[in-house]
């Protein structure tokens, strides 16, 4: 596996996060979508408790770029996010601070060979953990025109009209090996104006979303917090997308 990382991936709300989290000396931190530590490392900074806090992350690149905070006694998982929290509730483990900052990182979409991006060409993958479950070529090699309607539609929120267009181009020119491929069939066929943002930007979202179960995810891990947090414990959740 190629381990080389961008030096910096800028974390989002960061000073908000902070504000409402307030973080304190001693308390102890779960970030459950640790990525590169942007904020995790400003948590830590406040907290200077590593030995009680825990990092979690799906992604064999970002766990590889944390472990110079296992170094200072940090507990890294590498799972997914509801695994993490079962394990952690069964262990009767409870936190100040948890924050779950969903999505995928910049390096992710930066590094072609991951296959998230349609800009830097790349394997048509898009799983975070790639250890396990299907890839998005995979998936779409296995999805029916419905099923890929329903994809594109409710993970991409893409009228229901134009995502089954989309699935019907998409499954008559199967299958795909990388990104652009995809990404050019999807811009030559999208129906409607072409804006700002590449035609391609909601199905792949959609498919990446379906591919790493994400909302499945969230679904089995809301209901834990409750059970992870001590007493005058706060949780933080960031979102970019109203699914
Ligand atoms: C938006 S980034 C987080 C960035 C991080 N807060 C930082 O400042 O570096 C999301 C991260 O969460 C991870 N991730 C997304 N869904 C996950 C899940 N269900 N379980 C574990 N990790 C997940 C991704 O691999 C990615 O590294």
């Amino acid at each position: 596996m190629s381990t080389v990382h961008p030096p910096h991936h800028v974390p989002v709300l960061l000073d908000a996060t902070l504000r409402e989290l307030a973080p304190q000396k001693g308390e102890s931190y779960l970030d459950l979508t640790a990525g590169y530590a942007g904020h995790a490392s400003a948590v830590l900074n406040l907290t200077h408790n590593y030995t009680d806090s825990v990092l979690v992350d799906r992604d064999e690149y970002a766990i590889a770029h944390l472990q110079h905070l296992a170094d200072q006694g940090v507990r890294l998982l590498h799972t997914d996010f509801a695994s993490a929290a079962r394990q952690l509730s069964e262990e009767g483990r409870t936190f100040d601070v948890v924050l779950i900052d969903l999505g995928v990182s910049s390096p992710q979409l930066d590094q072609g060979e991951r296959g998230f991006s349609f800009s830097h060409n790349g394997p048509l993958d898009m799983r975070m953990d790639r250890r396990t479950g299907i890839t998005a070529a995979q998936l779409i090699q296995q999805s029916s025109v419905q099923e890929l309607a329903t994809i594109i539609h409710e993970y991409g929120e893409e009228p229901y009209t134009q995502a089954k267009h989309l699935a019907e181009v998409i499954v008559a020119n199967r299958p795909y090996n990388d990104t652009e491929t995809l990404a050019a069939l999807i811009k030559q066929h999208y129906r409607g104006r072409i804006g700002k943002i590449h035609p391609a930007t909601r199905t792949f979202q959609a498919l990446r979303i379906a591919v790493n179960d994400e909302l499945g995810q969230l679904r089995e891990t809301l209901p834990l917090l409750p059970k992870l947090l001590r007493a005058g414990g706060r949780v933080g959740v960031i979102s970019f997308h109203s699914l």
